[in-house]
């Protein structure tokens, strides 16, 4: 977490909540999908989902990026699971925010930067479906 957070001071209640009692920050073993995405400001978040009948039954996040990417983790493994999975390919950044009642302006990257890796471990679900033999090759996740 970056020193310049200032909690309480342009977060929304629900953003300070998750950056407190973050949920679902946890690393799966063997999931059935995963992505790891680095933003441009040097900032890693990693998302794991699990799948059973085309639905999201566990969906977490770890991060070492600021308590904004703290709270959107966490506020879009929340918003992902027990959904189809498909349909949660559509959760995206203005989505995120509207759920959080918004970011400060330098944050909303933040919100991006979750929303882009959810995507991308929902394609790695579906990729290994496809092919479930690549699941031996994948090094993490
Ligand atoms: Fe870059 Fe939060 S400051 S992800």
């Amino acid at each position: 977490m970056k020193d310049d957070d200032a909690l309480g001071k342009s977060y929304s209640a629900v953003v300070i909540d998750h950056i407190n009692n973050p949920r679902n920050w946890r690393i799966m073993q063997n999931s059935d999908g995963y992505a790891r995405i680095t933003g441009s400001c040097g900032d890693t978040i990693e998302i794991y989902v699990n799948v059973r009948n085309n639905v999201i039954t566990e969906c977490t996040f770890a991060t070492d990026g600021c308590g904004a990417t703290v709270a959107c983790g966490s506020m879009v493994t929340e918003m992902a699971t027990g959904k189809p999975l498909v349909s949660t390919r559509q959760i995206g950044k203005d989505a995120i925010l509207a759920y959080c009642g918004g970011l400060p302006e330098g944050n909303v990257h933040c919100a991006l930067l979750a929303a882009n890796t959810l995507k991308a471990a929902i394609d790695d679900c579906i990729k290994m479906h496809k092919a479930s033999w690549k699941k031996l090759y994948r090094t993490t996740g």
